[in-house]
């Protein structure tokens, strides 16, 4: 076990297996950049000055990182609403993207308590798709020990999501009827394996050609949503979790039993400006008013959750799943993929560990 460090003392002073105390840590780093908001066109490679991590962040050694639709959206900008959100009107404040990260922590900041030098961790970063990010320690879990890094580095965003919104919004149970939409994405697979887990009969909602990878992480029943309607079974479902294919609250509410919950995840589309995010607010606001209970939210990015998440993945109750991997000068080709509809769980950037 590493000595731990403040970030004050000089970073070659860490060693760790790879990077040992005789070989200082380079002061640059390869890094993805983008200095306007656009397509995957606008990412380069690029030599950089490593960050610093400030007083309650550590900065980590990448070794994996993930691809989500959240970066999709923070790199071209889009919706508007994102830039209105604080990440930047003209351009992006961060010009490294990147969130979800796995790797080894090279030092820590003052204010740190829960890392030291050493530890193997995951969850989400400042800019992953780097040699080096920074990280706020409240967004950081110690690795499961039973998953290699890039598995590691697929799960915090995708998972937490999943798992608040079965569990801390959809109020989830035993035995309950849940229909995951969307099922094939990143927070599609661990909807369906985390609701197994909880003991619900799980449909999942996918394209035929991603059927096979839905069945095989355990969905009772799989519905090909381009072939059948959802809706044609009447109100069957307790629990509808809708991540992908931005669906009526009309049609949802069909499938919904009397008294069953509808939790919107997301979905793409749907305007430049707010991501059809209209779609969210009507299902608030007419919840009050029908037997069904009708919500959205946003993930909370925080340790407890990713710690929730790492027990589930440690006791094998979900297995992240890593369609590819991409060198990270491949970014731009991995977030094309994605957008194209060509990833099967999650794609990630970095060699396997
Ligand atoms: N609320 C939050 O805090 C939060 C957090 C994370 C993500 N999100 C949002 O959630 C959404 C999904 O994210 P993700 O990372 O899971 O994306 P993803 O990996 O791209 O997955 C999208 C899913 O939607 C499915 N889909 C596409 N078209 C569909 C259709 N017409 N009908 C039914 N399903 C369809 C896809 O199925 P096929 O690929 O099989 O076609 C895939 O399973 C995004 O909009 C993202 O921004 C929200």
């Amino acid at each position: 076990m590493n000595e731990r460090r403040s970030f004050d003392q000089p970073i070659a002073e860490v060693g760790n297996d790879r990077s040992p105390a005789s070989e200082p840590a380079p002061r640059q780093m390869q890094a993805i950049v983008q200095h306007r908001y656009g397509t995957a066109e606008v990412l380069e490679l690029q030599t950089v000055d490593r960050p610093e991590p400030g007083r309650n962040e550590v900065l980590i050694e990448v070794e994996a990182a993930g691809v989500d639709r959240g970066v999709w959206h923070l790199v071209t900008g889009l919706p508007y609403l994102v830039r209105l959100a604080g990440y930047g009107i003209t351009k992006p404040k961060n010009p490294i993207p990147g969130l979800d990260v796995a790797g080894r922590i090279v030092a820590v900041g003052p204010d740190v308590t829960r890392f030291q030098p050493g530890d193997e961790v995951f969850g989400i970063a400042k800019g992953s798709y780097a040699d080096y990010t920074a990280a706020d320690e409240n967004k950081l879990a110690h690795k499961p020990s039973t998953v290699t890094s890039q598995q590691a580095a697929v799960a915090a965003i995708s998972g937490i999501t999943a798992l608040q919104a079965l569990t801390d919004i959809g109020g989830v149970r035993d035995g309950q009827s849940v229909l995951v939409i969307g099922a094939s994405g990143g927070v599609g697979t661990y909807a369906v394996q985390l609701a197994k887990a909880f003991g619900a009969i799980v449909t999942g909602a996918s394209s035929a050609a991603k059927a096979d990878l839905v069945r095989s992480i355990g969905a009772d029943r799989v519905i090909d949503y381009a072939e059948e309607d959802f809706v044609a079974d009447g109100p069957t479902y307790d629990l509808i979790l809708d991540i992908g294919g931005r669906n009526s609250i009309r049609r949802l509410r069909r499938a919904l039993q009397p008294a069953g919950t509808l939790v919107i995840v997301g979905g793409e589309g749907g305007g430049r400006w707010t991501g059809g995010v209209g779609r969210q607010l009507r299902a608030m606001l007419l919840s009050p008013f029908v037997g069904q209970r009708l919500t959205t939210f946003i993930s909370t990015e925080h340790y407890t959750h990713i710690e929730r998440l790492a027990a589930h993945i440690e006791n094998g109750e979900v297995v992240p799943i890593v369609d590819r991997a991409f060198d990270l000068g491949d970014v731009p080709l991995a977030l094309r993929e994605l957008e194209a509809g060509r990833v099967r769980g999650k794609a990630v950037v970095g060699a396997a560990a």
